[in-house]
């Protein structure tokens, strides 16, 4: 079984520090929140993301080419931010969410953080895990500036987001290419 990988030893997306430590201490001791890493392919993201939709195995250099692309390169700002839980007994993810930054040019040059793609593996749903996501998500974007977080979600997840602080406004539109 892998041993768990310290942050430190860790090529992350973004500085964890932008994780509020009240979030990560709200966590059961063997769980530990952090930037989604370089490597976290071998932890098993995309099959996570299989609880959510189609994350098909694209192998782990497509993999990292994205993660590469995604990750703010100076003096671009800041603006994509995913965070991952880890089961420290496995080094293994057990859950996962993204919010990244829309900086528009109505309200003065305001932004807005997109909540995108939580995911809670199924044998750990309903232990807090995807409000813990949601808590940390929602802080990032307010601390990078946002002054309001959005996201998209199917009916049957409108109370959990509720429970999140939540509250539902306008309705989403789609067009598949
Ligand atoms: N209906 C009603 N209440 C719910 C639901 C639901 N579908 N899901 C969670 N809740 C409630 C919980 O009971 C809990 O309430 P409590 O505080 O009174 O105990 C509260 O919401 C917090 O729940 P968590 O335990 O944090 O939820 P969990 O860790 O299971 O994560 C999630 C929820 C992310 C929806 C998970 O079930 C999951 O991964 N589902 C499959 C993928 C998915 O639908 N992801 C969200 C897509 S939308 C998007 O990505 C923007």
């Amino acid at each position: 079984m892998p041993s768990f990988t310290a942050d430190a030893e860790l090529d992350l997306l973004f500085p964890a520090n932008l994780i509020p430590d009240s979030v990560k201490k709200a966590l059961p001791q063997e769980l530990h929140l952090r930037p989604l890493s370089s490597t976290d392919y071998h932890r098993g993201h995309l099959k996570l993301l299989t609880v959510l939709t189609q994350a098909p195995d694209t192998g782990y250099e497509q993999y990292f080419t994205q993660f590469s692309s995604t990750k703010a390169i100076p003096p671009a700002p800041q603006s994509y931010f995913t965070i991952v839980i880890v089961n420290r007994a496995n080094d293994s993810l057990v859950g996962v969410g993204t919010v990244f930054l829309e900086r528009k040019f109505i309200r003065g040059l305001g932004t807005v953080g997109h909540i995108e793609d939580i995911a809670v593996d199924k044998s750990m749903q309903g232990k807090k895990l995807g409000l813990r996501i949601i808590e940390a998500l929602t802080a990032i974007s307010e601390r990078m500036g946002a002054y309001k977080t959005i996201l998209n979600c199917s009916e049957a997840n409108i109370p959990f987001y509720k429970k999140c602080g939540y509250e539902l406004k306008e309705v989403e539109m789609v067009k598949y290419a």
